[in-house]
């Protein structure tokens, strides 16, 4: 038995007998020669099967082998240039582990995203959406060692929560024992206790929103990574969004050429992501939109049109500050020069993949908060705790939530969040 050797390391063994293990990718033959694609999760290598050498037997289980067939492989590794990884494999020894039992229904023919999704379970054995996880893998190790190197703590929030934090329209509600609690939409204000506790935080977890919107950046599941710091204000907020993002391209840039290739993305795009970014005011932001001849109204929402049309002038991610007090979160800090505006921040990423973050300055006035509160017809009791942090020695300070799906899905040059996440949950999916 031959040691077991993993196609991602095949390069290593170059003139050595190995064994590799995986599932049979695709394949083609001529009279004399089997060429199978082996995949094993780590990459996809040719492995040649001889007729002279293995016998009619062995070539004729290899030229009728079904798709998805997992086997063994011994042989001699060899160097291939032709080759996608540079390395071929010589078959010696050939072991069937199982035959599908039924024809795999994904063929590399053309198949509708309904289908795929209904059989996501499969579809992540592709080429493409193992290319699409290996770069979430890496996003979300760029993430964590940026906060890391940077010098804040990991203090997860809890998924159970007794209030909204993000409006009430989209709560996913439970039952709890006698009572009921709601899925969070949001961990920041538990981070806000954890910034006065350890100054800088970060949470990194599943979100919820019952999101009823069928758009290519809606999920009702998602992750989301959430810093709040201490003692810094919008603009500092703004400086620390900004390296963050430059940060975490690079790092993918550096890690995952191959994984980018795959899905053809243009990474000249992504190689110009680099600080400074765009500051626009809303004001600015609605100027700009009406001058480029939209019809948006002042004082609401961007929809994924205008967002669009707003970084279309832009190669960089646009951060927009300061918008009108009603559409944001009763958390948000009053502008002091306004009243009227809201201490909030967008991040809205280049070629039409909209926002991507939201945060800003939180309201550190206990009075200005409960305010707030009201206005929104909010109950108190659920947040008297928060409230305590404005009672017990309030400070300045700031930070903001990145989603993830929404971030590779700009990264990786992918329409649609539906394939930033393994298992994707939307209004209309909720299996496998
Ligand atoms: O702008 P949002 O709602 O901000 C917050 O939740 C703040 N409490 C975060 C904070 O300051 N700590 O959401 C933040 C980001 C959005 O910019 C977007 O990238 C993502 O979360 N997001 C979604 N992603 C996928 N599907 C959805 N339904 C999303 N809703 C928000
Ligand atoms: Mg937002």
């Amino acid at each position: 038995m031959m040691a077991h050797v993993w196609i991602a390391d095949i390069g290593k063994h170059v003139g050595e007998e190995v064994t590799l293990k995986g599932w049979l990718y695709n394949k083609r033959s001529s009279k004399k020669l089997v060429f199978l694609q082996l995949r094993d999760g780590t990459g996809i290598v040719q492995c040649v099967v001889f007729r002279p050498d293995l016998g009619d037997e062995i070539y004729d289980i290899c030229d009728k082998m079904p798709q998805e067939t997992s086997l063994s492989l011994t042989g001699t590794v060899s160097k291939d240039d032709r080759s996608e990884i540079g390395y071929e494999l010589q078959v010696k020894k050939v072991e069937i582990a199982a035959y599908p039992t039924q024809e795999y229904p994904i063929t590399p023919k053309e198949h509708g995203v309904a289908f795929l999704m209904d059989y996501r379970h499969l579809w992540l054995r592709s080429k493409r959406q193992n290319a699409i996880m290996r770069v979430r893998h890496e996003l979300i190790m760029a993430i964590r060692d940026y906060f890391d190197i940077n010098g804040f703590t990991n203090l997860d929030a809890p998924i159970f929560t007794p209030n909204a934090c993000e409006g009430t329209t989209n709560l996913f509600e439970v039952g709890y024992f006698d009572t009921k609690a709601y899925l969070t939409q949001s961990g920041q204000l538990y981070m806000e206790a954890g910034a006065a506790a350890l100054g800088k935080v970060y949470c990194f977890g599943p979100t919820f929103r019952a999101e009823k919107s069928k758009t290519r950046r809606h999920l009702t599941e998602f992750w989301m990574i959430e810093p709040e710091v201490a003692f810094i204000d919008l603009d500092g907020d703004m400086d620390l969004m900004e390296d963050f993002v430059c940060y975490i391209v690079k790092r993918v840039l550096e890690k995952c050429r191959r994984e980018l290739e795959i899905l053809e993305r243009d990474v000249t795009a992504l190689e110009k992501i680099k600080k400074p970014f765009p500051r626009l005011t809303y004001d600015e932001a609605y100027a700009r939109l009406k001058e480029l001849g939209s019809d948006f109204e002042y004082g609401t929402d961007f929809g994924g049109d205008d967002e669009t049309m707003l970084t279309q002038s832009f190669e960089v991610p646009i951060m927009v500050h300061r918008w009108p007090r009603e559409i944001k979160a009763f958390y948000m800090k009053r502008d002091p020069k306004d009243p009227t505006k809201a201490m909030g921040v967008d991040m809205l990423a280049p070629e039409g993949y909209g926002e991507i973050i939201g945060g800003g300055q939180r309201e550190d006035d206990y009075e200005e908060l409960l305010k707030q509160i009201d206005k929104e017809g909010l109950p108190h009791e659920p947040f008297e705790w928060y409230l305590d942090l404005r009672r017990y020695g309030t400070f300045t300070h700031s930070g903001f939530g990145l989603g993830l799906e929404r971030t590779l899905a700009w990264i990786t040059g992918i329409k649609h969040v539906r394939e930033a996440i393994p298992f994707p949950r939307m209004m209309e999916r909720l299996s496998p």
